[in-house]
């Protein structure tokens, strides 16, 4: 079964029938972790990352619970979606990018599922943190609705997804010093959920919008108001690329 994880602004999966409300209790958290299960011809479970009402910051994120709470409910793959900064050319803001790979400037974070107290160690494989075929698929989505409503939405195939800790937004320098690494995109909730869900045998892709030019790149300061007016419009779209995907 597919399985969406919503970030910013993405709260619900957009059904209002044939939705189970599914609370998953995992050994991660003391508190049960909220699922959506949409039971139409094709089911598929949402996760809103950030919970409800935004009231989850990126660093407080239970991944762990979040990701065992999926797998529990019967899920193999996931599509995440996720609002980020854009810094290469052709990720400004209301630009979708689909990546091919990540870089981990996360720290503190609940980051494996191994460790003493499971008496197991696993080093995953983690040189292709995206599945191809799911990443394809999204790709393939985006451009089919871009066609149908004649809409022309930048859409980057691949590109290096640089995860940052936050909650804060990144300094200028700091930027420059990920466009030197190799980065192309910057947000805060890629990791560990990626790794969390390799180590579970699911299958991740993610799709990113892109709602500001990350910190530095113009020589203007960061605004909420620019990232809520491109948030809005954007998850109208990225609603229809899941629908597609679900269907599809
Ligand atoms: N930096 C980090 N995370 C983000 C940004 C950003 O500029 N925009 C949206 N998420």
């Amino acid at each position: 079964m597919l399985g969406i994880i919503g970030g910013s602004g993405f709260y619900n999966a957009g059904y209002a029938e044939n939705i189970r409300h599914l609370e998953m209790v995992t050994e991660y958290s003391d508190v049960a972790v909220p699922i959506e299960l949409i039971e139409t011809d094709k089911p598929f479970a949402f996760l809103a990352r950030h919970g409800k009402d935004h009231h989850i910051p990126p660093h407080e994120i239970n991944f762990r619970a979040n990701i065992d709470a999926l797998r529990q409910a019967g899920v193999t793959e996931i599509v995440a979606i996720n609002a980020v900064g854009g810094i290469a050319e052709g990720t400004g803001p209301g630009s979708i990018i689909v990546p091919d790979q990540l870089i981990d400037y996360t720290w503190g974070r609940h980051s494996t599922f191994c460790g003493q107290s499971k008496r197991f160690v696993q080093h995953v494989d983690f040189s292709f943190p995206f599945d191809k075929a799911l990443s394809d698929k999204l790709v393939s989505a985006v451009n089919v609705i871009n066609d149908q409503s004649g809409a022309a939405r930048p859409v980057m195939a691949g590109g290096v997804y640089g995860v940052t800790q936050g909650p804060r937004l990144e300094t200028a320098a700091e930027i420059k010093k990920m466009r030197r690494d190799g980065c192309d995109i910057v947000g805060m909730t890629a990791m560990p959920e990626a790794v969390l869900a390799r180590e579970a045998s699911i299958n991740y892709a993610l799709i990113a919008l892109s709602v500001n030019w990350a910190a530095g790149i113009l020589p203007s300061e960061v605004t909420m108001d620019e990232i809520k007016a491109v948030l809005a419009d954007g998850h109208q779209f990225l609603r229809r690329v899941i629908a597609r995907i679900i269907d599809g």
